[in-house]
């Protein structure tokens, strides 16, 4: 009997550090949880990490530990395709015949291009400027600080990415809507500009509930790289108990069922993701009556975070010590994703007019 065609689904990491507590709820757990049941597809997006990189040893460095990262939290070569970006040539190419059709106002537009380049001229604050004046400021003044024409094409690329595997499902976090919504513009107008049913139109992965948001350490917001506030799966137990040790409370509740400031309830939201419900009770109950010492609270929660990081952490190394196995990973699910893209790719220089004389 002929197999039901699984769904394409494709994600990516930028290897712009080690991965951390937020990557492995938001990103590594749940693919894993899917990998069974899909045609899964996750790779290292390092030629992305150039347009805001510039460290060669640091992005070489970065790309094995994501790898290692994916592997450690459970993904399996075996059932997922693992490969690195910059492996698969065939998204140069079709990036550069992609760009042909993308609009460079549409890509300006773009909420994260916007941020990223103006951390890239030094601009304060949030943009909130019109388009005309943040448009003087990426053309040009008297600064030497540049934008690279590689952050301003970011979202063809991430199309690219997507479209020369024909994922129709692609997990991401909220603030990457709008690039996959780029990419359903993108393959629509390539295919109504050709008269072509080439590219599938993309859509976010739906877990199911209410996404995870992994909350920083200090208080606010969430857990991120660039908010210095992270738990690394590769961090030692000292310091995670350092960490959380220091994490960021209040003076503590002062009558009885008194609501939670963000801190104390950002606190909970991690002690729910890595301990028992028992557990989580116990401590809730305690804030309920005003018994709760949050350095208890803490003590708690490092532990049970130490639990969960330490068996990835320990493959983490492992892992990395083995090379040969790394090699061996990256040039298994190359030889795969380069198979689909370089069909896709036929496909597209064929219908652009790219053929052989
Ligand atoms: P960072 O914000 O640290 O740079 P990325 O933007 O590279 O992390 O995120 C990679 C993946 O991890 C994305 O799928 C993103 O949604 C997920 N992720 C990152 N931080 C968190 C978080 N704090 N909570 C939940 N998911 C997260
Ligand atoms: N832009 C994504 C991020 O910063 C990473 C990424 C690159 C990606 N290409 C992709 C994610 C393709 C999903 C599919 O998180």
């Amino acid at each position: 009997m002929e197999q039901p065609k699984r769904e394409i689904i494709l994600s990516g990491i930028r290897p712009t550090g080690n991965l951390h507590l937020g990557n492995f709820y938001g990103a590594l757990r749940k693919f894993v949880q899917i990998q069974d049941a899909h045609d899964c597809n996750f790779f290292v997006a390092d030629l992305h990490a150039l347009t805001t990189a510039t460290d060669p040893e640091a992005l070489h460095a970065n790309v094995k530990n994501v790898l290692a990262e994916y592997l450690a939290a459970g993904i399996d070569p075996e059932k997922a395709t693992i490969f690195v970006q910059s492996d698969i040539p065939e998204i140069s190419e079709m990036y550069l015949l992609l760009n042909m059709h993308v609009g460079i106002g549409e890509l300006m537009r773009t909420a994260a291009f916007k941020d990223k380049a103006r951390k890239c001229l030094g601009l304060s604050g949030e943009c909130d400027d019109s388009d005309e004046a943040f448009e003087h400021q990426i053309i040009g003044g008297d600064t030497n600080k540049r934008v690279c024409a590689g952050l301003l094409t970011y979202p063809t690329l991430m199309a690219v990415d997507i479209l020369i595997q024909k994922a129709t499902k692609v997990p991401v976090g909220k603030d990457q809507l709008q690039h996959l919504e780029l990419t359903r513009r993108f393959a629509r107008r390539f295919n109504s500009f050709y008269h072509v049913d080439l590219f599938p139109e993309p859509t976010d992965f739906d877990f199911g509930g209410a996404p995870v948001k992994v909350p920083g350490l200090n208080g606010s917001g969430k857990m991120g790289k660039s908010e210095g506030n992270c738990i690394y799966l590769i961090d030692d137990p000292k310091v995670i108990r350092k960490k959380v040790m220091r994490a960021t409370t209040d003076e503590g509740p002062k009558e009885p069922n008194s609501p939670m400031s963000e801190p104390v309830a950002n606190l909970f939201t991690l002690l729910e993701l890595t301990s028992t419900p028992d557990v989580v009770k116990h401590f809730r109950d305690a804030y309920a009556d005003c018994s709760i010492r949050y350095g208890d609270l803490k003590k708690q929660l490092a532990e049970d975070i130490v639990a969960v990081t330490t068996p990835i952490r320990d493959r983490i190394t492992d892992i990395l010590a083995n090379e040969e196995y790394l090699r061996k990973v990256v040039r298994d699910g190359a030889e795969r994703a380069r198979a689909r893209a370089a069909d896709t790719l036929a496909e597209m220089r064929q219908i652009m007019g790219i053929r052989p004389l």
